[in-house]
């Protein structure tokens, strides 16, 4: 993993429902090909329980544990690898949808605004392809909107450049109190407790005026 990772030079601007770089583009949900998908996304977070949504879920192991000790949440999972939600989607319990998709697509065109309660995001890629970057201010808007007002944002790395350029998207976001832990660990966080690795956490609540 780089120590030293900065952030790649930002994309030219585009419109909040128009994310560049996107898996599939990001007006991918509106095919009719994807309708059964988008309903199906719909339908699960239509219930009247808080929402959680981990992005970039991986193996699993935190959300599906986190779906089994906390029923009367919903949990989104959202994946960018397919064969990683094909794995792990069998052992998601009725109160968690594990979903492959991009999540800047599902931020900006899919969460209805105010719907989510919780949003964790453990160790981001420290990617240096500008197109492949989640953490950029069109993302965090998007997160912002999403976020019920006493909503809170949980952002995990080991990446010190990555802190920094988070904490810096999130100016005007308040300190808050970090949710109790899944009682499982992520792949990279197993990694880093065994190997002493230095890890930065941040846990927000959006600013009134994201939405
Ligand atoms: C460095 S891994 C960390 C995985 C896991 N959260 C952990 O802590 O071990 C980053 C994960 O985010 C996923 N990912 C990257 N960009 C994504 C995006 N735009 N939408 C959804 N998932 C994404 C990757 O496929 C990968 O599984």
């Amino acid at each position: 993993m780089s120590t030293d990772w900065r952030p790649p030079p930002p994309l030219p601007p585009s419109s909040p429902e128009r994310v560049r770089g996107v898996l599939g583009g990001s007006l991918l949900y509106d095919q009719p090909a994807l309708a059964a998908e988008r309903a199906r996304l719909e339908a699960f977070i239509a219930g009247p329980e808080p929402l959680g949504v981990e992005v970039g879920f991986d193996h699993g192991m935190r959300i599906l544990e986190r779906a089994r000790r906390q029923p009367d949440w919903r949990w989104l999972g959202v994946e960018i690898r397919r064969a990683r939600v094909d794995a792990a989607a069998p052992h998601a319990p009725e109160n968690c949808l594990l979903w492959r998709a991009d999540a800047r697509a599902v931020f900006a065109a899919l969460l209805p605004p105010g719907r989510v309660s919780l949003v964790e995001v453990y160790f981001p890629t420290p990617t240096e392809n500008p197109r492949h970057l989640l953490w950029t201010p069109g993302f965090v808007d998007a997160v912002g909107r999403a976020l019920a007002p006493e909503g809170r944002l949980v952002v995990v790395t080991d990446v010190e450049g990555l802190h920094e350029h988070v904490g810096a998207l999130l100016q005007g976001w308040t300190e808050a109190e970090e949710p109790p832990a899944a009682g499982a660990l992520s792949r990279r966080e197993r990694v880093c407790r065994r190997d002493g690795l230095p890890v930065y956490r941040r846990c927000v609540s959006p600013p009134s005026v994201t939405r």
